[in-house]
């Protein structure tokens, strides 16, 4: 259901300070149901100088948020200031409690906080991309209420586009059963693939997330072993926590991966399933860095209402 917002509030754009009022109509079919928020703000919130948001989880020091959000926030002519906010073992609602009652407006989470926000969001201030991940990467607040979104599979599709990847009707492998995988499910299934193969070790896992996507979804999608998997498919996604747990990749058959597009949601030197794929794919072979940036733009329009364009972000961050 689409749903307008009006926000208010002073910008400094090209060394002159202006009034900028924003209204904006966010129509994604993907907002939120209205309820009563548990946590509020206290009212003598201190206010910052300008809207202030953060990336939070653990680990964030190698974050590229804070970057890319500071180029989108110059592009756009936005005030704004957005930070790392390290999240310790098992305080996630305390130490971000803290961060909007110093008058915090909006949050990136990222790993292993995802399923923290949406538990303390709930499914009622979420939205469907969210709930179906039971994940939330953007955390909104509007002065009244606080949101949830998951951003990820947007971000996929977009980098997946930019790169002349095609989904539809083509038959997809998504190595992994956890959170990254659900988050992108909703945005891959709805691009119309022939078929989505959803392998992994834990098959139990696999299984229990096909009978959640298949209730809504008509795109055939199926679960299979890890070890089992055949080689006919033509983009596979990498969507384990491997490299990031282990410092591997998942365990595959070269023979799977020679004919198909491939795609590692991870980036930089923790995508080694990409680093090895390149090798052997007659492909395409990618990193995430593109859905970091495109799930990022998304972000930043939910919270300012203004779509920054991403080529220029994707030059500064590729040659850097
Ligand atoms: P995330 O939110 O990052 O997805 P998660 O929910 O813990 O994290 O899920 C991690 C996923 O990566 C799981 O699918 C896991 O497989 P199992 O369910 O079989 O454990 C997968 N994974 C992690 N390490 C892996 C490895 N070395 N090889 C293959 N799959 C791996």
């Amino acid at each position: 259901m689409a749903r307008s917002h009006k926000r208010r509030g002073w910008g400094l754009r090209g060394g002159c300070l202006v009034i900028a009022r924003l209204f904006y109509t966010c129509s994604s079919g993907d907002e939120p149901h209205g309820v009563a928020s548990i946590f509020r703000p206290r009212a003598e919130a201190v206010k910052p100088a300008v809207d202030h948001y953060a990336v939070c989880g653990n680990p964030v020091g190698h974050s590229l948020s804070p970057r890319i959000h500071a180029a989108f926030a110059a592009s756009t002519g936005q005030m704004m200031r957005y930070d790392r906010l390290l999240i310790p073992d098992g305080g996630f609602v305390p130490t971000i409690e803290v961060f909007f009652n110093q008058g915090g407006k909006g949050l990136n989470v990222t790993l292993p906080c995802k399923s923290d926000a949406f538990a303390w969001l709930g499914e009622a201030r979420c939205a469907t991309s969210a709930i179906e991940a039971r994940a939330v990467n953007t955390i909104r607040w509007d002065g009244e209420e606080f949101w949830g979104f998951n951003t990820d599979g947007t971000g996929l599709l977009r980098d997946l586009t930019f790169h002349g990847i095609c989904v539809a009707d083509r038959r997809l492998l998504i190595l992994g059963a956890g959170g990254a995988a659900r988050g992108v499910l909703p945005e891959l299934l709805s691009a119309k693939p022939a078929l989505i193969t959803l392998a992994n070790r834990n098959m139990a896992r696999a299984e229990e997330v096909v009978r959640d996507f298949r209730q809504r979804y008509s795109t055939p999608l199926e679960a299979v072993e890890l070890s089992k998997v055949s080689p006919d498919f033509d983009l596979i996604i990498n969507a384990t926590s491997a490299a990031l747990t282990a410092s591997s990749r998942p365990d595959i058959d070269p023979a799977i991966i020679q004919t198909a597009d491939c795609y590692d949601m991870v980036y930089g030197a923790n995508a080694r399933f990409h680093h090895w794929a390149r090798d052997i794919t007659r492909g395409k072979s990618l990193d995430g860095l593109g859905m970091l940036i495109e799930q990022a733009a998304e972000a930043f329009s939910i919270w300012r209402g203004v779509r920054p364009e991403t080529i220029s972000v994707r030059n500064l961050l590729i040659q850097a």
